[in-house]
């Protein structure tokens, strides 16, 4: 991991600003490439507005900000950034074909040695290693927006990736302050999946008039939004009882005839197996004999926690 002392980042919109940003708050040299001079000026205000933003916030020290923009160089030349660079991240535009050209010159103007990682949100990852003589080091890593905020990025492996690169690019990502996880190449990966699941429903709620845009988003980030940031859906599962889950699942499938709400068979397999998650010592999760006691009290701690949280955005929000 050491020797990843400068990255190319390929692309400096949304997402490719504040990946150059990110990487060069942790030291590392930064060859940030686009298509025009006009497009790595305003990925230069950006950056340098984010970190004021950050200072004003306390969150880095104001000294920090001129080192920080110094380890960046803004550049069009892609082939001579290339040849310098030991880890490569693509953010350029989801449009399959040029994704396909730009693994092909990444391919050819970078050691061959060098992970080359896409943040594409929907494309298969083989695709892009199908197009490079070296498809061992093609890799997703998909971040998430803000990109210099959110912690996760989702690495996902093409078939051909070695065990190197994989290592190689979640070593990397956790070096840089961000929070990997090793995902299967699969159509929307596992966030967006979830993601866009969820808003298809808050959509389709309100196109049957039962709330507004408003009142689904108000209820969304004071019910199960407001616990997801301490708790997934298997531990949330897991403490309400797959039972109750699998009972809600029925209730909806049989009156609302939405396939979607079909009951899934893992939840079916749980209540089956009577694994109905804290109250019976395992679900998804195993539980050892009395933990129910000590993870109600650390589940507490949490949610006090952001409850502070909450009722501090809530007022500044109702006050503003
Ligand atoms: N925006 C998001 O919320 C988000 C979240 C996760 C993943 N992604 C993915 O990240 C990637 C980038 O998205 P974005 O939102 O930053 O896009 P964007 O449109 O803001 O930026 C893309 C940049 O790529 C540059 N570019 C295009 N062709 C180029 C080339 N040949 N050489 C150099 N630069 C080139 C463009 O000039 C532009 O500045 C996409 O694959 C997108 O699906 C985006």
């Amino acid at each position: 991991m050491q020797s990843i002392r400068t990255a190319l980042v390929m692309g400096a919109g949304t997402m490719g600003h504040g990946f150059a940003q990110v990487l060069a708050m942790k030291g590392v040299n930064v060859l940030l490439v686009d298509r025009t001079e006009e497009l790595l000026a305003r990925a230069r205000t950006w950056i340098i507005d984010n970190l004021t933003y950050m200072a004003e916030l306390g969150e880095i020290g104001k000294e920090t900000i001129e080192p920080t923009v110094a380890r960046i160089s803004f550049t069009t030349d892609l082939k001579k950034a290339a040849g310098d660079a030991d880890f490569v991240l693509e953010a350029v535009y989801e449009d399959l074909d040029l994704k396909k050209r730009t693994f092909a010159q990444l391919d050819e103007y970078t050691r061959s040695t060098v992970p080359l990682a896409t943040n594409t949100s929907s494309f298969d990852i083989n695709e892009l290693a199908a197009v490079t003589g070296h498809p061992e080091r093609v890799i997703g890593t998909h971040w998430f927006h803000p990109p210099q905020i959110t912690p996760a990025v989702e690495v996902i492996p093409a078939a051909a990736t070695n065990r190197e690169t994989i290592d190689c690019a979640t070593e990397f990502m956790k070096r840089v302050g961000k929070a990997p996880t090793l995902c299967k190449s699969a159509p929307g990966f596992v966030a967006n999946r979830i993601q866009f699941a969820m808003a298809a429903e808050a959509f389709r709620i309100i196109e049957e008039g039962l709330a507004t845009p408003e009142e689904v988003d108000r209820i969304v980030k004071s019910s199960f939004g407001f616990r997801l940031g301490a708790y997934g859906p298997c531990e949330i599962c897991d403490q309400a009882g797959a039972d109750i889950y699998y009972g809600v699942y029925e209730y909806l499938h049989r009156t609302l005839k939405k396939e979607h709400f079909a009951p899934p068979p893992i939840l079916k397999k749980l209540v089956d197996e009577g694994r109905l998650g804290l109250k019976s010592q395992g679900g998804f999760y195993n539980y050892k004999e009395g933990a129910a006691e000590a993870l109600k009290r650390q589940r507490d701690r949490k949610l006090y926690s952001r409850l502070r949280l909450f009722r501090e955005e809530t007022e500044t929000v109702e006050g503003e």
